[in-house]
């Protein structure tokens, strides 16, 4: 049954190294289904977003009768613009994400010169863990995993984990820590909470950066994690994943599309051409 759940995914955006993930997850009784970590298509040399990839997973909605409960955000993302307004005026099922949501848009606003009002009912809910919302018959139930971000929360459905970034493929690792509120050793406990979970739940990532000679992927097991995550095994302590992790994100640049994805994501998925008639800032 959790096979068939998490069988609707797209594989959005595959840049050469780096393949996006957004999920649609349905109980397949009522069809009740939820959308997790929705991609807008943005190009930044002409500034233009598209709807294109949006408007094909919103046929498949169509086409196959599911009833989109929740638009959820796992964190607020600092490399795509989510389309979750778009859904949401589509589908009118409200927007969710980790209420450390305010931690971000304190800390990012005035690079912005966003004010707190800017940020006023940019989410619908505000997730902690433990809440649960249903799907039918089934039950999605939030797991905050900070450390990436801290905001940042999985979803889990069933035997079946959505981890966003807060884990990565076995042979990929860990993500950044290196953003503002981002922590290893958090991350570390995160991580560690998720290798916890029993060994055959699975875990589906946000990204994939699929080294050569392997095709991108999107899930492995709780077990294969403890046994080989490259950076968080069985076995590295702590203090051996925050010396790794800060080393690393010392020399990482910026995301491409940091700064249009922070002013879209923290607002929720709106533009800011709908208020202003303007761009997105980039700080000097
Ligand atoms: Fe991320």
């Amino acid at each position: 049954m959790y096979r068939d759940m998490a069988s609707a995914l797209w594989n959005c955006c595959a840049e050469k190294l780096n393949v996006r993930r957004q999920y649609l997850v349905s109980d397949p009784l009522s069809r009740e289904a939820v959308l997790i970590d929705t991609v807008l298509d943005y190009e930044p040399a002409s500034g233009s977003a598209s709807t294109a990839t949006a408007s094909s997973i919103l046929d498949f909605i169509h086409a196959n009768g599911f009833n989109v409960k929740y638009i959820l955000e796992t964190h607020a993302h600092a490399d795509h613009l989510t389309a979750a307004q778009y859904f949401k005026q589509k589908l009118g099922a409200p927007v969710g994400i980790g209420a450390g949501i305010s931690q971000v848009q304190r800390a990012f606003g005035p690079t912005y010169n966003l004010s707190p009002s800017a940020f006023t009912g940019a989410f619908d809910l505000l997730l902690k863990d433990a809440d649960e919302l249903k799907l039918g018959s089934l039950t999605c139930r939030v797991l905050h995993l900070p450390g990436h971000t801290p905001d940042h929360v999985g979803y889990v459905i069933g035997d079946a984990v959505f981890c966003g970034d807060s884990i990565f493929q076995p042979d990929v690792g860990s993500a950044r820590c290196d953003f503002p509120g981002g922590d290893a050793s958090v991350l570390y406990s995160s991580m560690q909470r998720l290798m916890g979970l029993p060994s055959s739940f699975r875990l589906f990532v946000g990204h994939d950066y699929p080294p050569e000679g392997r095709d991108a992927l999107c899930v492995s097991t709780v077990a294969e994690q403890r046994a080989a995550n490259k950076h968080a095994k069985t076995g590295v302590s702590q203090q051996e994943f925050v010396h790794f992790r800060s080393t690393r994100d010392a020399i990482l640049g910026e995301p491409r599309l940091l700064h249009p994805s922070l002013q879209t994501n923290l607002r929720g998925g709106r533009l800011p051409t709908e208020e202003a008639r303007l761009g997105f800032k980039v700080p000097m």
